[in-house]
């Protein structure tokens, strides 16, 4: 009975350590990624080992480690640890053709083996801008191009105009184990790209942050002129100034000055300074039609400006001014109230009470000016009275 039970225990023990042997006897490894020119670390572990070998070997089935005996003559494969129960190996300065399957094995019988997958990745080349020309000229066609080289995976190209993103055309190229990204953006150059910075950036997972590449175009536009000045209403006897305003790349200049298609009259009242033209003392005889021209290599152009000398004497009747308006209507009413209670009072002689409605507004008016909005709306009817009575 005691050794039937102590046989029993026995193989119960031993099925039960040759289990759990069979299950722990398992190298177990992981998929590693690194960068090109790298160090990548492979490690193998078995759990429970009964110093049974293990050995690493690569894509190319060629075994690198033994234990810790070195079976390939690779001076970049080195040893880390070799224990019962760990091989781990480094493979320094690492390369995409380093990339691959590769397999540890513990040489129980059977041989188990487990792959562990080694990504390369490759870091592409800063990216590279081409086709700027030098400057460009307005109205011209480019296309610049951003490429780089050596990623793997495929690198992402973004391209940003200014800081604002614009959309190239992308095309990838495999050469060899890495890929070639280009991507162009092709458009038709303003004078408003003048000065603006075309960025290309690449992505990628190897990068911590992308790769920039700018470049800041220079367009060459013809001169835009425009004639500011320093009245609205320039009168007699009055400083006047006149300011070519300009832009154009190359900057226009000398800024020529003309008035009416001739000379400027040889005056000391003119003075030309630059960009700048000024009339000390206005004169009638200044009105005209005034020109400034300037050019580049690119073209040329001009601005007008028509001078109308007003005499400062005649400008009530002329003048746009509001108070000199306002004045004026101010009078005629002030006339036309005079009128109305002139008539009242001889149209009072004739009939009764007609004279209190009509200067009703003259009277109940706190002030001179209600007064005369109140008799503004009354008069009309007053003029259509006046003439049912004469
Ligand atoms: C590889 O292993 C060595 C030694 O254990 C360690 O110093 C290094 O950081 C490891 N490298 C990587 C990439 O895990
Ligand atoms: C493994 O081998 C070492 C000596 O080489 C020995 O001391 C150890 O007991 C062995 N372990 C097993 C589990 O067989
Ligand atoms: C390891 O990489 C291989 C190949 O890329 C893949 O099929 C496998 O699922 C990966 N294993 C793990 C544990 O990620
Ligand atoms: C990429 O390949 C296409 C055809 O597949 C070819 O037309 C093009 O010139 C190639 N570009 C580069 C950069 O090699
Ligand atoms: C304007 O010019 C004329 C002739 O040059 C001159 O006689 C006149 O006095 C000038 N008027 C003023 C306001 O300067
Ligand atoms: C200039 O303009 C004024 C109006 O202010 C006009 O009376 C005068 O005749 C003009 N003189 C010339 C020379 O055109």
């Amino acid at each position: 009975m005691m050794l039937k039970q102590h046989l029993i225990f026995i193989l119960y023990s031993l099925c039960a350590s040759v289990f759990k042997g069979s299950q722990g006897q398992f190298p177990i490894t992981q998929n590693v990624t690194v960068v090109e020119g790298g160090t990548a670390n492979m490690t193998c572990r078995v759990d429970y080992n009964d110093n049974t070998s293990l050995q690493w070997s690569n894509p190319a089935q060629q075994t690198l480690f033994f234990g810790d005996k070195k079976a390939l003559r690779d001076h970049r494969i080195e040893l880390v640890r070799a224990t019962s129960q760990e091989l781990t190996i480094r493979i320094n300065d690492v390369s995409l053709s380093d990339e691959g399957q590769y397999t540890c094995s513990l040489f129980t019988m059977p041989v188990k083996t487990t792959k562990a997958f080694l990504t390369v990745l490759g870091v592409p080349s800063r990216p590279e801008i081409t086709g700027f020309t030098k400057p460009a000229m307005e109205g011209d066609e480019i296309t610049l191009t951003c490429i780089t080289s050596g990623s793997k995976p495929a690198a992402n190209i973004r391209w940003f105009r200014n800081d604002k993103e614009v959309q190239g055309a992308t095309e990838v190229n495999a050469t060899g184990k890495s890929f070639t990204v280009r991507s162009s953006l092709l458009f038709q150059v303003d004078k408003r790209d003048d000065g603006v910075a075309y960025t290309c950036s690449v992505e990628h997972v190897s990068l911590y942050k992308p790769y920039l590449t700018t470049e800041v175009l220079e367009v060459h536009y013809a001169p835009q002129l425009e004639i500011t000045h320093s009245l609205i209403i320039p009168q007699e006897g009055q400083y006047f100034k006149l300011e070519c305003v300009s832009i154009g790349n190359p900057i226009p200049e000398p800024v020529l000055w003309s008035k009416d298609g001739g000379e400027l009259p040889d005056i000391e009242r003119m003075i030309v300074e630059g960009r700048e033209l000024t009339i000390t003392t206005l004169n009638k005889t200044d009105n005209g039609t005034y020109r400034c021209e300037a050019s580049n290599h690119v073209g040329t152009s001009f601005a007008e400006y028509i001078l109308f000398v007003y005499d400062p004497n005649a400008l009530g009747q002329r003048g746009p001014d509001h108070a000199l308006i306002g004045g004026v209507v101010a009078v005629v009413v002030f006339i036309t109230l005079c009128l109305i209670i002139v008539l009242g009072r001889y149209l009072a002689r004739h009939k009764g009470t007609y004279l209190t409605h009509e200067a009703k507004g003259a009277e109940d008016a706190p002030d001179a000016d209600t007064a005369i909005i109140n008799a503004e709306g009354n008069h009309v009817h007053a003029e259509e009275k006046k003439e049912y009575f004469i």
